[in-house]
């Protein structure tokens, strides 16, 4: 990556507004060989194997477990519109996916390269990361018509630690526009801001719900948020804290991002109400990229 600079302006923009972009991070092979990877995943995959629209009384509870158990999987998420009440796909298995989640960082090859980077490890010493390790990723589709909004939300809302420091990577394998669904942040709201609200395991282990949401989320005005198209390869540094959201895919173009996220292990606590335990210690990042 030619344009790599993390140092001076860029590390205060990223302090100041609770995201940075940096154009060019991958390059336009990597993020065609990271599309074609996925495309081989989902062409392997039998989406009876995956189905978690039941149309039985449980089958709430159902997914719950499939999202539940995913921490250490590839696991794959269909969108809400590409299933009918019977739980079949309405559309061909490509066209229907919501994410793949969460371990394509370490179980897959291609993926695992593409995320433990000296370009990543450089940031994170930056960021005065100790022992940062990754808990999750996710490939997103943002499907062409039906790739639903995430509503505002901040992500330590579901990935607590403490003390918390949790920072996001987003890259867009094709360009992310006003149309399919780029990103939008409100630029300086991770300031001085507490976590309020959190989406923890349900302490009652007999109850049917499994996963709880408890306090309260403070949302900004819309007038808060400002729209960050962003072209294929750029990486979005997002801070844990700094309130985004995106709008549902009204266009005819996908929306292919890969993501994941960087928790410290220094010192630190990953709380056990996450809805992500690992079953294994999390990778750590400057073990990985120094292989
Ligand atoms: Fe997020």
């Amino acid at each position: 990556m030619d344009t790599f600079d993390f140092t001076g302006d860029r590390l205060n923009k990223f302090l100041e507004d609770g995201y940075l972009v940096i154009e060019g991070f991958y390059s336009p092979e990597t993020c065609d060989r990271l599309r074609q990877e996925c495309s081989r995943l989902i062409d392997d995959m039998n989406p009876a194997d995956h189905r978690t629209v039941f149309s039985t009384q449980d089958h709430e509870q159902m997914k719950e477990d499939y999202f539940l158990t995913s921490g250490d999987k590839i696991r794959y998420f269909w969108e809400a519109e590409a299933t009918d009440d019977n739980g079949e796909l309405n559309r061909p298995k490509h066209k229907a996916l919501n994410k793949i989640g969460h371990a394509l960082h370490f179980l897959n090859p291609e993926f695992e390269k593409a995320t433990f980077t000296p370009e990543l490890e450089a940031i994170l010493r930056k960021l005065q990361f100790k022992k940062p390790a990754i808990p999750q990723s996710m490939y997103i589709f943002k499907q062409p018509r039906i790739g639903g909004t995430v509503t505002k939300h901040i992500d330590a809302t579901f990935l607590e630690s403490t003390p918390s420091k949790l920072t996001g990577f987003w890259v867009a394998l094709e360009d992310a526009t006003l149309e399919n669904g780029c990103l939008h942040f409100a630029p300086g709201s991770h300031r001085d801001a507490e976590v309020t609200y959190r989406m923890v395991r349900n302490p009652d282990k007999n109850a049917k719900q499994t996963l709880l949401f408890e306090g309260e989320f403070h949302a900004l005005g819309d007038e808060k948020f400002v729209p960050v198209p962003v072209k294929k390869g750029s990486m979005i540094i997002i801070d844990g804290k700094v309130q985004h959201m995106s709008a549902k895919n009204v266009s005819d173009k996908s929306r292919h991002i890969y993501t994941f996220h960087v928790t410290e292990t220094h010192e630190s606590e990953w709380s056990q109400r996450n809805w992500l335990q690992p079953h294994t210690p999390f990778p750590l990042v400057y073990e990985r990229t120094a292989r």
